[in-house]
Formats: C-alpha cells, sequence, structure tokens
C-alpha cells in the first residue's frame, strides 16, 4: 500500500463524530490525511455509485440514521507561513486542525485577530462554511484565501475572501453543500496587539477584569483569549458532557418598522444594527421571553443557560425527527408570541447526504 492510499471504512458509525450525538451509520467513510487522497476518493464513490459528502468536525450538522454516501472526512494537518512582514502574516492551516488549538498556538506565535473565536468547537475547514462568528468577529474578518476541490470535477481551486461570498454564517459553500472539499485555509493575522476586538457587550467587562487582575491597563489578545473561553464555558454546554450543535437558529433580521413595534411592547428587547431598513435581534432572547428556556420536547429542550442552544438529552438514542419536532415547536411559539419567524442554522444532512430543510 503506498503512502497515499485510501482505506474506505464499510458501514461506518458517525455516532462519535457529530456533537448532537445522533446515532449514524455511513455506507462508507474514508479518512483524507493527505491531499492526493482526494481524487481516489472521488474515483472510488464514482465506482461505488454513491453521492461524496464531507462531515468535518460535525458540530454544526444533524445526520440521519443511515447516511447512503462516501463519508469524507477531512485530516489534513499543518500550519505553514506564506507570508511574514512587520505589521501581519499570513498562515496556511489544514483543514483538519482542530480550531480552538488553531487559535490557540496563533496567540503564541503573536498573531492575533482570532482570539475573539477561541473555544469554538469544530475542524478549520469548516470554518469558512458558516463564517463561524462569536463576540463581534467573523472569520470573514480574517481569511484571506482557500483551497478547495470540486467533487464534480475533480479540479482544484482557490477563492479568495470575496470569492467565498461570505454573509452572517453563511458562504458560498454552504449555499453548495457537497460540491467542495476545503483542505487548506489562509488567514492573514495582525502582528499588532492593539487591533484586537475588546469592546464586544460582556466582553469588554469580562476582558477588562482579567486585564485588571493580572494588573494590567489595558486588555491584551490573551486576556480577550480568557475571557471568551470563562464567557462561552459559563453559557455554553460542553458537547462531550450535554450533546449540542451550538446555535440552533440564527439571529432573525426584521425591519426596521417591526423592530420599532416589537420595541415598543418589549422595551428591553437587545438589538444589533444591519442597515437602515433592517436590525437584527436575539433568537436566544425571543426563545427565552417566549418562556422556553431550559424547555423544549423532550428528549430535545433549549439549555438552561443559553436558550439559543438546542441540547439532546438522549445521546444515541434520539433522532431527526425529535430534533423537528422540537424546532417547529419552539419556532411556532416564538412566531405566535412575536412576529418573528426563528430559521435554524445546523445543517440537516439527507439519507443521501445531501441537504434536507
Ligand atoms: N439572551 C437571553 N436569553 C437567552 C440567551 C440570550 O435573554 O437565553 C439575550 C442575551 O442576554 C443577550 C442576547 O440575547 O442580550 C444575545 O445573547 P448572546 O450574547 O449569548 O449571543 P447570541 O446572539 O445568542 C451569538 C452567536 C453565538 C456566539 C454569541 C457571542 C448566532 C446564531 N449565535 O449568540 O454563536 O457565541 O453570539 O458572540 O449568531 C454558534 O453559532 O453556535 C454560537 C454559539
Amino acid at each position: 500500500m503506498t503512502q497515499h492510499a485510501i482505506t474506505p471504512l464499510f458501514h461506518h458509525d458517525l455516532s462519535a463524530c457529530n456533537t448532537m450525538a445522533l446515532q449514524c451509520t455511513a455506507d462508507v467513510a474514508i479518512t483524507l490525511s493527505h491531499n492526493e487522497q482526494i481524487s481516489p476518493a472521488i474515483a472510488f464513490a464514482k465506482q461505488q455509485g454513491l453521492p461524496l459528502m464531507v462531515l468535518s468536525g460535525g458540530s454544526n450538522v444533524l445526520l440521519p440514521k443511515q447516511l447512503h454516501a462516501v463519508v469524507l472526512l477531512p485530516n489534513i494537518t499543518g500550519i505553514d507561513v506564506i507570508q511574514d512582514s512587520d505589521t501581519d502574516v499570513i498562515i496556511s492551516v489544514g483543514a483538519g486542525e482542530n480550531w480552538h488549538d488553531f487559535v490557540a498556538t496563533c496567540l503564541t506565535k503573536g498573531w492575533y485577530g482570532l482570539e475573539n473565536l477561541a473555544l469554538i468547537p469544530g475542524l478549520v475547514g469548516a470554518s469558512p462554511v458558516q463564517n463561524i462568528g462569536a463576540y463581534g468577529v467573523q472569520i470573514s474578518d480574517f481569511l484571506y484565501a482557500l483551497t478547495a476541490t470540486d467533487l464534480s470535477t475533480g479540479e482544484v481551486c482557490t477563492f479568495n475572501n470575496d470569492e467565498c461570498q461570505f454573509a452572517y454564517r453563511d458562504s458560498l459553500f454552504k449555499r453548495l453543500p457537497s460540491r467542495y472539499l476545503i483542505s487548506q485555509v489562509a488567514f492573514k493575522l495582525h502582528k499588532n496587539p492593539k487591533h484586537t476586538k475588546t469592546d464586544y457587550g460582556d466582553l469588554a467587562e469580562t476582558a477588562t477584569q482579567i486585564a485588571h487582575d493580572n494588573a494590567r491597563d489595558s486588555v491584551t489578545p490573551q486576556d480577550v483569549f480568557d475571557a471568551v473561553v470563562r464567557i462561552r464555558q459559563s453559557k455554553l454546554p460542553d458537547p462531550n458532557e450535554l450533546a449540542n450543535c451550538g446555535s440552533f437558529f440564527q439571529n432573525p433580521i426584521i425591519s426596521q418598522d417591526k423592530f420599532t413595534a416589537l420595541k415598543a411592547q418589549y422595551p428591553d428587547l437587545p438589538s444589533y444594527p444591519v442597515s437602515d431598513s433592517e436590525v437584527k435581534i436575539p433568537a436566544g432572547w425571543l426563545i427565552d421571553k417566549a418562556g422556553l428556556k431550559g424547555k423544549g420536547v423532550f428528549p430535545i429542550l433549549t439549555h438552561a443557560k443559553q436558550a439559543l442552544v438546542l441540547t439532546n438529552h438522549a445521546r444515541l438514542t434520539a433522532n431527526q425527527s425529535d430534533i423537528k419536532t422540537a424546532q417547529t415547536f419552539i419556532a411556532d411559539t416564538v412566531h405566535d408570541k412575536f412576529g418573528v419567524t426563528l430559521v435554524r442554522e445546523p445543517v440537516w444532512i439527507t439519507e443521501t447526504g445531501g441537504i434536507g430543510e
């Protein structure tokens, strides 16, 4: 066997590969540790007559019980500096690197910008797909370019930031599921710690406190990293302890008129400006105010400390239909109370590896 041969695993159990802990068996799974394995994997799927799909860290997907597809598990690693100047650095990162470990590495190297995105579960390769974001930063702020293979043709393509078509929790890759396998992501990061974003809501307060506790006058990127870790650990469940897939709904963007009407009725409704005519409001607040914090349809309940996160209290027993039942109940309750439609954030995978509603 050559170094780059593929090893198809038949009837492969993916239960440990999704943070919602849904039981799932794939017809075939193939771990990709080298770029040279991508073409043979595409050829193998064609020969088997099965569709291809990519599963990264599994922290934003809802899997079916049976997956009739060849599931590619990217495990390409490595962090390489490709351009270095006095002010910034461009680094290329393998899709299989763990996101949080990568963020921590950047901090120790003195490459700044991503510290607000500490502790987000998943792998680097999936980070552009939903344009991960937290505490005033999203990766589109720092993504320089990425390399992906078009699974329909086998062609290797490079996308710059614009070509990724980023939007709030969205990108070209989210809209064209299973089309591309992202293998390498390049980020342009600051060397000057002054650019770190420290002013976002409760982050500012916690980071300032941490700086103060360490006898520092101003907040450092390390303080921001520590503050994000502290806030996330206090609000968000660890998927290893309580199965979940992060925020379950997108924060809805509503018209200014609708917002004015809601704000008159609920003066404590938080909001984030989007444009002159639109406002983003937190889905977690709506769910909480609708009386659904810690509730749902058992075994799928909103988290007691952050109502936007749906948790699975029946690891490896609950299935997609339990999730749909809870999703519908929560979305309908919120709609009845506020007239606002909630849109699901994690991706629903069909039995053939496609994207479902
Ligand atoms: N809120 C409530 N009750 C709740 C939850 C939230 O009243 O149960 C209120 C909060 O008090 C706050 C507002 O809603 O005023 C927003 O809450 P939070 O700051 O916790 O953030 P979020 O809008 O609910 C978003 C991201 C998170 C990210 C945080 C922090 C989305 C869909 N979610 O959540 O991302 O960590 O901001 O920046 O945009 C994820 O995508 O998986 C995720 C966790």
